[in-house]
């Protein structure tokens, strides 16, 4: 996975120091209003832990995959980075005012438990963790058979061999609904507070129709991502 990362960084050099322009900022502004230590987990190229030091916040980037965190390194050494697995953190207990984490956890074949449990380990008990993963959205509970159907003929060796794939199918990552994130967020210790979805599509014909009938915005119709904010 760290190699996959590599690769993926590889092409993705460049980053924006303001991101007060993300749908993410909107999720988090009010959380992180107190300055205080912030661990960005899983911080690929930096630019959060950039972010947060310009809002005045003292920060710190951890990440499995070395290049980008040199590459950041290159470009502003005085920057906090740590090449370092999640699931295994070389902090103290209870040392972090926040947790950043946007799209990490749910890499992990085994789960995302063993990291969710560091972050409890490694957050201070005022703390909060803010946490993303990829949403299993009503939307996407639709097209279950696909994402399925897509997965099984993504590993038949002979359909690589056709689509001149030479490695093998990898693992990529889990999509919860906000009812399991939650309870795997409880079962590693925290209290959920909220889950935000963030990064919607535009609204197609049966979301508008199911909106009338049911006379509300159904939140996790087709938001690409949901931010869970916790205590411990
Ligand atoms: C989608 S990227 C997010 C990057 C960054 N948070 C951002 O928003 O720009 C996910 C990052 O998590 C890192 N990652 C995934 N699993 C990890 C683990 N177990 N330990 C350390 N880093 C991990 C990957 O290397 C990758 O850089």
């Amino acid at each position: 996975m760290a190699e996959y990362w590599s690769k993926h960084w590889e092409s993705r050099t460049d980053y924006r120091r303001d991101l007060r322009t993300e749908p993410l900022w909107e999720t988090i502004k009010d959380i992180i209003s107190n300055k205080g230590l912030v661990l960005e987990a899983g911080c690929g190229s930096g630019q959060w832990v950039v972010f947060f030091n310009g809002l005045g916040h003292y920060s710190i980037g951890v990440d499995f995959s070395v290049q980008p965190l040199m590459h950041a390194k290159k470009q502003n050494p005085a920057l906090k980075l740590m090449a370092c697995d999640l699931r295994s953190m070389p902090f103290r207990n209870d040392s972090f005012d926040y947790i950043y984490c946007n799209g990490a956890v749910e890499h992990d074949v085994e789960g995302p438990e063993a990291a969710l449990r560091e972050f409890c380990r490694v957050l201070k008990p005022s703390g909060k963790l803010m946490c993303s993963v990829p949403c299993l959205n009503v939307e996407r509970l639709f097209s279950l058979w696909w994402i399925a159907l897509r997965d099984w003929l993504k590993k038949r060796k002979f359909l690589r061999c056709i689509a001149g794939k030479k490695d093998p199918f990898e693992f990529y990552q889990y999509l919860f609904t906000p009812l399991e994130y939650r309870a795997r967020l409880e079962s590693c210790g925290f209290k959920v507070m909220a889950i935000r979805p963030y990064g919607f599509r535009k609204k197609g014909r049966l979301q508008k129709t199911i909106s009338y009938f049911a006379d509300k915005n159904l939140e996790f119709y087709n938001p690409h991502m949901m931010m869970a904010i916790c205590q411990k």
